[in-house]
């Protein structure tokens, strides 16, 4: 596996690639590698002859009081995750790399980063774009893959795409989880042990929407309830618990099958995502 740590050396690999006609795959992550993010690159592997992995715990997406300093980081550890899931090239650089002195410009969508975690995290989904945007268009692969547990963030990413025109396939990927159905995380590391056996009740109270969904409820308040509950005997403090339509994310006065439920919380002091499709097909693991 190629190790790249400059833009120029992403370039050479990139374009003796295409020189050999081969289909190329960029899995963008912040590293601190798990089950989840190799999902992805197995996912990329199956659609692409060449899977690039880019590792960068990008700045730009983090607010001013989020875990930039102590955000989860074993460079070495990674690389040699990627290589055992098949990867052909794995791009680590240097922030400065990506943001020369005076980097002024930034990607913005607008309407999609507005609520849920966008309302939360200010800025955040500015640096997301900028970065993703920055990436796109140095590998102008063929396709990219993101996961849907970072569910907005794929939206985004999927419009983006669309609006600029940029020549790649976005591939949303399931959501893979722990045995206890903890949606798999490079923030579950910052988990006490007390936290972590409390931490499942986010998606316990997504497969309670569901189950009572599929009971035949259709009220968005009466579905919120069923999610909180887990959430309070949990101890986990409610950052949102939303409705949204999958595609347009828009909120929903009626439940319907397409509509899906995000939440985040916070489990002692770190914050977690996760999300279902009400009418969703089930996922075991
Ligand atoms: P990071 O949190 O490292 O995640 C990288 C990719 O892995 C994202 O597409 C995310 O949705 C996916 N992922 C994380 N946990 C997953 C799980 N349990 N199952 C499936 N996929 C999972 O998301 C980012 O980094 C950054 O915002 C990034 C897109 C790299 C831009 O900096």
């Amino acid at each position: 596996m190629i190790r790249l740590a400059t833009v120029p050396e992403v370039r050479t690999l990139v374009a003796e690639w295409r020189r050999a006609s081969l289909r190329v795959a960029l899995v963008p992550t912040m590293g601190a590698l798990h089950g989840g993010h190799l999902s992805l690159v197995r996912e990329a592997k199956r659609r692409a002859s060449r899977v690039a992995v880019s590792i960068f715990v990008n700045p730009l997406q983090f607010g001013p009081n989020e875990d930039l300093a102590r955000y989860p980081r074993d460079l070495e550890g990674d690389v040699a995750k990627c290589s055992a899931a098949g990867a052909d090239a794995v791009f680590h650089p240097e922030p400065a790399e990506l943001y020369p002195p005076g980097f002024d410009t930034s990607v913005e969508v607008a309407r999609l980063a507005k609520g849920l975690c966008g309302e939360r995290r200010p800025g955040h989904f500015r640096g997301v774009a900028t970065v993703v945007t920055k990436l796109l268009v140095l590998f102008s692969p063929d396709v990219a893959v993101f996961g849907r547990k970072d569910y907005q963030q794929l939206k985004i990413v999927e419009r983006l795409a669309l609006d600029l025109g940029l020549p790649t396939e976005i591939v949303g990927a399931p959501i893979v989880r722990e045995p206890d159905g903890l949606a798999m995380s490079s923030r579950n590391a910052y988990l006490s042990p007390e936290e972590r056996r409390g931490a499942p009740c986010l998606r316990e109270g997504l497969l309670a929407a569901r189950r009572l969904f599929a009971a035949g409820e259709r009220d968005v308040e009466k579905l919120r309830e069923a999610i909180l509950i887990p959430l309070a005997a949990n101890g986990a403090r409610m950052d949102y618990v939303e409705l949204r339509d999958r595609d347009t994310l828009l909120p929903e006065r009626t439940a319907r099958a397409t509509t899906i439920a995000l939440v985040a919380a916070f489990i002692g002091r770190t914050r977690l995502i996760d999300n279902e499709i009400l009418g969703g097909e089930m996922r075991v693991g």
